[in-house]
């Protein structure tokens, strides 16, 4: 598979009236992690991620008349201000997929876009951004052309697209548990785009995300800083084989219910990324102090309660504890008496399994 099997067409003749398409696209946590790219956006491993519920991104795509063919014109928007900043990285992008869409080259553009979520969460957004404008552009492209694609090709297109805006923005076009990266323990799994994790046991759907925020500053090494580091890493071929095990022990988990195994190895998977972060050639370090004491005390309270809780860790310092459904009551009086009871300003943010991105309008 590559860019040509999603190449489409240029507008015949020229658009006589703006066209609108929005969408609301979820973030998602990853299990297995993807860490280390090649190629175009292409993982070196294959990963496996929820889609989120409550940290979204909405997106609002307009296309106006344009009088003559160039490089993408964009006029982009966050949060109700023109920011300049974040609408030079999205029209490098939308100019880096004109193969995919050549109508982007003949239309003025305007994109406003805003997220559910603090923007100093400690949250990636670049999931639910980019998941949310693949989806546009994909709903726009069907519009413009009256182009009627299955649900499953639809989604396909998307996260292919998403895939080349930011790798993780892949698994955000599915609901609940999807795999980007081929692996032999799924069929149809591809390291192009994104495939829903077809089998899974109903107690996962259960399963919640709160966010114990340890620091929401900008962290100090990007994630593209970060995969890049994986390059020539010493312990890389390890970690390939490693994450392939860990993807398919965990298909099987979410298969069979098996909660115990699913703990053990989300919680392998987050030590593991830090863990090349630090022993890269140019080791750095996003956890912090706060994030050791309370990832250390949710494998204490573990033993201490019997509940299943477990961590998580994205490329960044804040704890995501994931934990069910049915033991909501007892979790969030450890959150609240215990593990944040320190943290003044007790910053959390509640987000579990999530149904997927929707279209607006
Ligand atoms: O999609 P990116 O380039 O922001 O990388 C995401 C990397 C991790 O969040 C650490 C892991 C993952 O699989 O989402």
């Amino acid at each position: 598979m590559s860019i040509s099997d999603f190449s489409g067409s240029a507008l015949t003749s020229a658009l006589t009236e703006p066209v609108t398409v929005s969408w609301r696209s979820p973030s998602n946590i990853a299990l297995v992690k993807y860490w280390g790219k090649k190629g175009l956006q292409l993982p070196v491993n294959p990963s496996l991620s929820m889609t989120l519920s409550a940290a979204n991104t909405e997106t609002k795509l307009t296309v106006l008349p344009r009088k003559s063919e160039g490089d993408v014109s964009l006029d982009f928007w966050f949060e109700g201000a023109k920011n300049d900043a974040f609408g030079y990285r999205i029209s490098r992008f939308l100019n880096s997929i004109t193969p995919v869409f050549p109508w982007l080259r003949q239309v003025n553009l305007k994109i406003e876009t805003s997220n559910t979520f603090p923007h100093s969460a400690g949250i990636a957004s670049s999931a639910s951004a980019f998941s949310a404008l693949a989806l546009c552009l994909c709903s726009m492209d069907a519009d413009l052309f009256g182009i009627l694609l299955s649900e499953d090709e639809f989604r396909n297109k998307a996260s292919y697209v998403a895939r080349l805006g930011s790798g993780s923005a892949c698994r955000s076009v599915f609901p609940g548990f999807s795999v980007w990266g081929s692996s032999r323990a799924l069929s149809g799994s591809t390291d192009q785009l994104a495939v829903p994790v077809p089998d899974v046991h109903a107690v996962f759907f259960t399963l919640r995300d709160t966010i114990l925020m340890v620091n929401k500053k900008e962290k100090p090494v990007s994630s593209s800083e970060g995969h890049s580091r994986m390059t020539g890493h010493p312990f890389a071929a390890a970690r390939i084989k490693q994450a392939r095990k860990n993807t398919s022990e965990l298909l099987d988990a979410l298969k069979t219910g098996n909660k115990v195994a699913f703990i053990r190895i989300v919680e392998n998977e987050a030590f593991t990324l830090h863990s090349l972060m630090m022993t890269s050639e140019e080791g750095f370090m996003l956890m912090e102090p706060e994030t050791v004491r309370i990832i250390s005390r949710i494998q204490e309270l573990r033993k201490e309660t019997g509940l299943d809780i477990c961590f998580t860790l994205d490329a960044g310092p804040n704890v995501h504890l994931l934990y069910f459904e049915e033991q909501f009551e007892q979790v969030n009086k450890l959150i609240v008496e215990d593990l944040l009871k320190n943290n003044k300003q007790n910053m959390r943010m509640d987000d579990f399994y999530g149904k997927g991105p929707v279209k607006l309008g």
